[in-house]
């Protein structure tokens, strides 16, 4: 069960789905032959599907939870480099183009793509290695802020608008 009321939890139900995705593509990368064409394709059509989940994630985070929270904690003259600091890199932006980029090399040899694959998968587990802690953040870190500085039932109102704009993307 998660540590907060079900209705105000912002973070559980839509990490639920994005760590669904990060199982699904550790699956096929443990069974991925980058030799095979068909078995890469598979594979970056998926993770470019994931990764544009995973934006579209952010986005609503920031629009709904970060902005409001960032907002909060400065008019209450409190300084915290995590909040601040939050999606502020533009990894997904990059890792989608380095997707497309393998895309267009799953018709060139089994070398290159086996080359590509190498590079795929060391950064596809660094990714992944600093993804699931900053969803961990979120929920044990940001959670308890939103929890302490927001009245009950606003956030019961950015809980229902985060889960509606996850329903819509
Ligand atoms: Fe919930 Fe910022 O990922």
């Amino acid at each position: 069960m998660a540590p907060f009321p079900e209705e105000v939890d912002v973070f559980t139900i839509p990490h639920s789905r994005m760590k669904q995705l990060v199982h699904k593509y550790c699956d096929m990368l443990s069974s991925v032959n980058f030799s095979s064409d068909f078995d890469l394709e598979m594979l970056l059509q998926n993770l470019c599907n994931t990764f544009a989940e995973f934006k579209a994630h952010e986005q609503i985070e920031n629009e709904l939870i970060m902005k409001r929270l960032k907002h909060k904690l400065k008019a209450l003259q409190i300084t915290n480099t995590a909040v601040c600091n939050c999606h502020s890199d533009n990894r997904l932006t990059e890792m989608i183009e380095f997707f497309k980029s393998g895309l267009e090399k799953v018709t060139s040899n089994p070398a290159d793509r086996i080359n590509y694959g190498k590079q795929l998968r060391e950064t596809l587990e660094e990714f992944t290695e600093q993804f699931l802690p900053h969803m961990k953040e979120e929920e044990e870190v940001f959670q308890p802020l939103l929890i302490k500085y927001f009245p009950y039932e606003e956030l019961k109102i950015i809980k229902e608008a985060v889960i509606q704009k996850h329903i819509e993307k």
